[in-house]
């Protein structure tokens, strides 16, 4: 059985109240039905959201790790508003890099987002690298990418299962990759689809990751 990821991306949304709603739905749903066995699930909340809930997480053993949802090109120093990876290792062992968001709201570049996964892998946070096709640019020292094409996020019409393998198999052809993910518009009816298709490794989930239901129900049907 292949080992699957699966990646909760709740980007710039939820305050404290509801980040901890969530937990608590999960807390009591999981408890009744979830099996997870070869998963490695991953939520990624806004920064704010982090100490809490690694603090919630470690003291009612969910099953789940966190993630940042982005990281400085910088290491820790006069770089206001940026939050450095030697800090982020504190709480996260995996970072979201270069997702399709960031590159087109903040003005991200291939060159920042290489700086940004070495930075994350000399901390020892994995770096999962968002793609918008095969020909993004993969740097060194990635070992988990996201195929997210941009049509596809937050649209509610997905790639094709299809057309996702086929993008995971060149990149796993051209680069020495662990796992490809697929991610845009991913739901619980959809992705079985995805997980079941030979080259990919699972998913990252936005919009469908913000009810603890629905992504429980996502973790059981991966
Ligand atoms: P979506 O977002 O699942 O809401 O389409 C995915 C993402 O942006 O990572």
């Amino acid at each position: 059985m292949k080992k699957l990821y699966i990646v909760a991306n709740w980007k710039a949304q939820k305050t404290s109240q509801e980040a901890r709603d969530w937990l608590e739905k999960f807390l009591t749903y999981n408890n009744q039905h979830t099996t997870i066995n070869n998963k490695e699930i991953i939520v990624c909340p806004p920064y704010t959201q982090l100490p809490m809930m690694r603090d919630f997480v470690k003291r009612n053993g969910l099953p789940f790790k966190l993630g940042a949802q982005d990281v400085s090109p910088f290491g820790m120093g006069a770089y206001t508003g940026a939050v450095a990876a030697e800090q982020l290792k504190e709480l996260v062992r995996y970072v979201i890099v270069g997702h399709s968001e960031r590159r087109r709201h903040f003005g991200e570049t291939d060159v920042a987002i290489a700086d940004k996964v070495k930075l994350a892998v000399v901390s020892s946070i994995a770096p999962i690298l968002c793609v918008q096709g095969a020909e993004t640019p993969v740097p060194e020292g990635v070992s988990i990418v996201a195929y997210e094409p941009v049509f596809a996020i937050g649209s509610g019409i997905p790639d094709t299962p299809d057309n996702a393998d086929m993008v995971a198999k060149i990149l796993k052809e051209r680069y020495a990759l662990l796992a490809v993910l697929y991610g845009g518009s991913v739901n619980s009816l959809n992705v079985s689809g995805f997980t079941q298709k030979e080259h990919i490794d699972g998913v990252l989930v936005g919009g469908a990751s913000l009810e603890a239901e629905e992504f429980l129900t996502i973790m059981h049907n991966a």
